[in-house]
């Protein structure tokens, strides 16, 4: 755990309310950065992680430039490797049970990859589908008694590419002949699947899930441990993609609608249509399929 702010048991704002607390994955650039900067701004808590120490300060620094009193606080996790996750999200839960009264408001599931080839994590699990949808599936269960606790939200980054694709039940991993396009985009069906399932089983338990879409967004993700082709591609797309502060208000709305929205896709604050390929039976699947890879059981409410 790194720059802890403030120092108090249940942390008060100044209006005398209690902070919420949202944990955000890849908070450190893109997206993720500037939804940790609009949350913070708003007054709740923030919880980023991240891969490395020196981008966590530089976060840290902008997310505080702007606001001083802002508390947020960084923790480190190579989201690829699922001990890592299980690591962090120990250390997320004795943070929250120690400052935050064991709740959790808010967890966005953001962290995302492009890769230009077959990858594989030290489990041998392809990439895009271990970071942009496992490390997710696999923090929200650990994390799952304190969202329970305060009836919380997940919030994933999905994207308009999950639609016109299913996934590949028999060969999850695309190993053979492998298209790095598709695997993406079966990794962001994943996300919404993933919401779809969460809601199936746990909305009645006040949890809700959602997605997302954040547009094409000017970010260096297609830059990022990618050559040649995806890396080129991704240079000149990003430019006619937005500034990332639009997704966050997205993400921005989700957290402070004090009921939840009923919805499941979101983009620029609205509602949006989904695929057809998002149905109860597609997400259980995928749920059994995801509880197998990450050796957990989400249990029933
Ligand atoms: N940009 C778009 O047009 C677009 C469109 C649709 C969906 N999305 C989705 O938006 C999300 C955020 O992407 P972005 O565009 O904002 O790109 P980004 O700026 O590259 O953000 C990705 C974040 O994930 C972190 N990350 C990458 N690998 C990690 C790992 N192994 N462990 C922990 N954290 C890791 C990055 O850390 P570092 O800062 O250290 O690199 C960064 O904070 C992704 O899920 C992506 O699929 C993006």
């Amino acid at each position: 755990m790194l720059g802890a702010g403030l120092a108090t048991n249940l942390l008060i704002d100044s209006g005398g309310k209690k902070m919420k607390t949202i944990v955000i994955t890849g908070a450190t650039s893109g997206i993720g950065l500037e939804t940790a900067h609009i949350l913070a701004q708003q007054g709740f808590e923030v919880l980023g992680i991240a891969r490395s120490e020196p981008n966590s300060m530089q976060a840290e620094e902008k997310i505080l430039a702007g606001n001083p009193k802002a508390k947020v606080t960084f923790f480190l996790a190579d989201l690829l490797q699922q001990r890592e996750v299980v690591r962090v999200a120990d250390e997320i839960n004795q943070y929250l049970n120690d400052q935050c009264n064991g709740e959790l408001f808010a967890l966005i599931n953001n962290a995302g990859c492009v890769r230009s080839w077959y990858m594989t994590t030290d489990e041998g699990y392809e990439q895009q589908f271990a970071l942009n949808h496992l490390a997710g599936f696999l923090l929200t269960y650990k994390l799952f008694p304190a969202l329970r606790k305060a009836q919380g939200r997940v919030i994933m980054t999905g994207s308009e590419s999950h639609k016109g694709i299913k996934v590949n039940w028999d060969n999850i991993m695309l190993l053979r002949r492998y298209n790095p396009l598709t695997a993406y985009k079966q990794s962001k069906l994943c996300n919404i699947l993933f919401a779809k399932g969460l809601n199936d089983r746990y909305s009645t338990a006040g949890i809700h899930a959602y997605v997302v879409d954040p547009g094409l967004v000017y970010t260096d993700i297609g830059n990022k441990e990618t050559g040649g082709l995806v890396n080129f591609i991704w240079s000149l797309r990003k430019r006619y993609g937005v500034s990332p502060d639009v997704p966050a208000k997205t993400f921005a709305f989700l957290c402070q609608q004090e009921i939840p929205p009923k919805g499941l896709y979101y983009c620029l604050c609205k509602e949006k249509d989904y695929s057809r390929q998002v149905t109860s039976e597609n997400a259980n699947r995928l749920f059994e399929l995801s509880e197998r890879l990450c050796d957990i059981r989400y249990g029933k409410v």
